[in-house]
């Protein structure tokens, strides 16, 4: 069923607190709308407080005057209507706010829902309207019924993460997501009945590895196999429309290019392509310049889209075009290595090379959302594709026992790529990388320090060898083993675990010793790694199978009797 949509005005959805009242207000200002509170009007209309309402009448009440209230905002025309925080559960309320207007949810961390409605005002009658609210653990009640609600939310047209934004900034927001939304077509965007869209939704969702969540935005993360065909629906569900520009190199380009862009074309997008020479030698300023050329020739704008399609290499560099041109614009992440699937691809690392070091200049600059399909793996060469397991082992290695145990028991599976067992161990290990995230965004809690298990070697081996003999997986699984063997040697991991990970490493057939190299030279190039702070390497060392630890005080004799057993094949 098609619904033609008639989208005169504006809905501002979300928890308590999220300031849907007051960007309703600026918003309204600043377009010379009419401004609603449904609360404020029922409160207007009864004459008592919210509170009160739900003490005396009960909550069925209040639902019932929220309905009517909603049934009259939703005639008018040019409003911005601020809603309760409840109100979108209702089927009702949805269907007529939808069918009305667009739907702007305003999002905020439970902390800082907490913060803003408890500790800038520990006891007003602001607090005494959220009935619901009051318990003796208001923060945890917070959490609770803000994931109950998260399915309701996530059916907005358009979502504000308002952590660290000021009501004017988020006022910005909602009326950009206005001018970008409102020519919304209805033959592209139909509006299917609330079951079908919650079930989409949760449909949808399946596919939802994680999402990462910094404090200044968060973008879901899907992990399907097959699930490129599906990429412009996903793409217009996440309100990107217009330009989309594919950036790719040659390889990845030549076998997955056109379908993309006919994939896009299909949901409405007007495609470009720019590609670039596949190797790292491309992940430089010359060709992020070339990219802004590109976009400059066709005239992008700020509301057009990158799609960055290819490994790592791709990701990075025209992530860092899409953080830099027009002080950022749009970009999605769609991850055909192994690498980029687990680690590149999450967080929002972008960068280029500098003749003088790797990644010296980038950002942090996050996609809309990223879209991994293991089926693409089946074309990766065979050495990119075991470097990649690289990374996946050591997410179980540094936090996930059971995920160690899941690529134990199914490593002939995932040796042939099969489909289930793949997308399995790539969501997760995607998830793993994210959560790690999600607590450091920009690297400066150290928190994100537990990745760089087994990559203090690994970085020696790859300067010592000019980047030219090692992929960067097979240099961190060798890591990894001086890592482990160290970790044994101070007396932290028992031997077991030290075999268990090389019998793993070695099964996906990566490299867990190297010969012919000067140990000085590695020792030297590990002092040089930026990952040092002063003059004490950090070690992430294992206490256990995903249990970490960061020591500084590793004896020099012990590193060195280390890379000695490396040499010992
Ligand atoms: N941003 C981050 O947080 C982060 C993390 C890790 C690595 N990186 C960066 O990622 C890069 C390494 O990533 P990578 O290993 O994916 O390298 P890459 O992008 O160079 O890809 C490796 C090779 O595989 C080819 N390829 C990729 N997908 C393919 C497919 N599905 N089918 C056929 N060929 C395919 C590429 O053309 C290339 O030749 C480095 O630049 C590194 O600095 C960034
Ligand atoms: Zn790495």
């Amino acid at each position: 069923m098609k619904l033609d949509r008639r989208i005169s005005n504006l809905c501002i959805t979300g928890f308590s607190g999220t300031g849907k009242s007051l960007v309703a207000e600026e918003v309204a200002r600043r377009l010379d709308w009419d401004f609603l509170d449904t609360d404020d009007e029922i409160v207007r209309q009864t004459g008592k407080p919210i509170a009160e309402i739900f003490r005396q009448d009960g909550e069925g009440r209040f639902r019932e005057l929220e309905r009517q209230t909603i049934r009259k905002a939703c005639q008018q025309r040019r409003t911005v209507i601020a809603i309760g925080g409840g109100a979108i559960v209702d089927p009702q309320n949805y269907e007529l706010l939808a069918k009305t207007g667009l739907i702007v949810c305003l999002e905020a961390k439970p902390e800082t829902i907490y913060e803003r409605l408890f500790r800038e005002a520990p006891y007003s009658p602001e607090t005494e309207v959220r009935p619901l609210l009051a318990t003796d653990n208001p923060l945890e009640r917070i959490k609770q019924l803000k994931a109950s609600r998260q399915p309701y939310y996530a059916e907005a047209d358009w979502t504000i993460h308002t952590d660290g934004l000021s009501v004017s900034e988020v006022a910005g927001e909602v009326i950009r997501a206005w001018r970008l939304l409102r020519h919304m077509h209805p033959h592209l965007n139909p509006l299917p009945s609330r079951e079908s869209r919650l079930g989409s939704q949760l449909k949808a969702n399946d596919d939802v590895a994680c999402l990462v969540e910094t404090a200044t935005q968060s973008y879901p993360v899907f992990v399907g196999y097959g699930l490129l065909n599906k990429i412009g629906g996903k793409m217009r569900q996440a309100a990107l429309s217009g330009r989309a520009t594919i950036i790719s190199d040659k390889n990845v380009f030549s076998i997955y290019g056109s379908k993309v862009a006919e994939i896009l074309e299909g949901a409405g997008f007007a495609v470009n392509s720019f590609v670039v020479p596949p190797g790292e030698e491309t992940k430089n300023m010359g060709y992020a310049v070339r990219i802004y050329d590109f976009l400059v020739e066709h005239r992008a704008e700020r509301d057009d889209v990158i799609v960055a399609l290819g490994g790592g290499m791709v990701g990075d560099l025209a992530g860092f075009a899409a953080a830099t041109f027009l002080r950022g614009i749009f970009w999605v992440q769609v991850p055909t290595s192994l690498i980029a699937m687990v680690d590149a691809s999450i967080g929002g690392k972008v960068g280029v090379n500098h003749a003088e070091g790797k990644n010296l200049i980038g950002a942090f600059y996050q996609p809309t959302l990223v879209l991994a399909d293991p089926q693409t793996l089946t074309t990766l060469p065979q050495r990119e594709l075991v470097s990649g397991w690289a990374e996946v082992i050591k997410h179980g290695m540094i936090l996930d026992k059971e995920f160690l145990e899941f690529l134990e028991t199914n490593i002939n599976k995932l040796l042939k790529l099969e489909p289930e067992a793949l997308a399995q161990a790539v969501a997760r290990s995607a998830a793993i990388k994210a959560q790690v995230v999600n607590q450091d965004e920009k690297e400066r809690e150290g928190k994100r320090t537990i990745l760089n298990y087994g990559h203090t070697i690994a970085h020696g081996l790859e300067a010592a060898t000019q980047y030219k003999r090692f992929l960067h997986g097979e240099a961190v699984a060798i890591g990894m083993m001086g890592a482990a063997k160290l970790s044994q040697r101070l007396g932290l991991l028992p031997a077991a675990a030290v075999e268990r990970q090389q019998a793993l490493l070695q099964k996906f057939g990566l490299p867990t010793a190297f010969s012919g190299l000067d140990l000085t030279e590695i020792t030297r190039a590990m002092e040089l790694d930026k990952k040092t702070k002063g003059k004490a390497i950090r070690w992430v060392l294992l206490q256990d199978i995903g249990k970490t630890v960061i020591r500084s005080d590793v004896p020099q004799q012990d590193v060195q009797a280390v890379l000695q057993e490396l040499t010992e094949l």
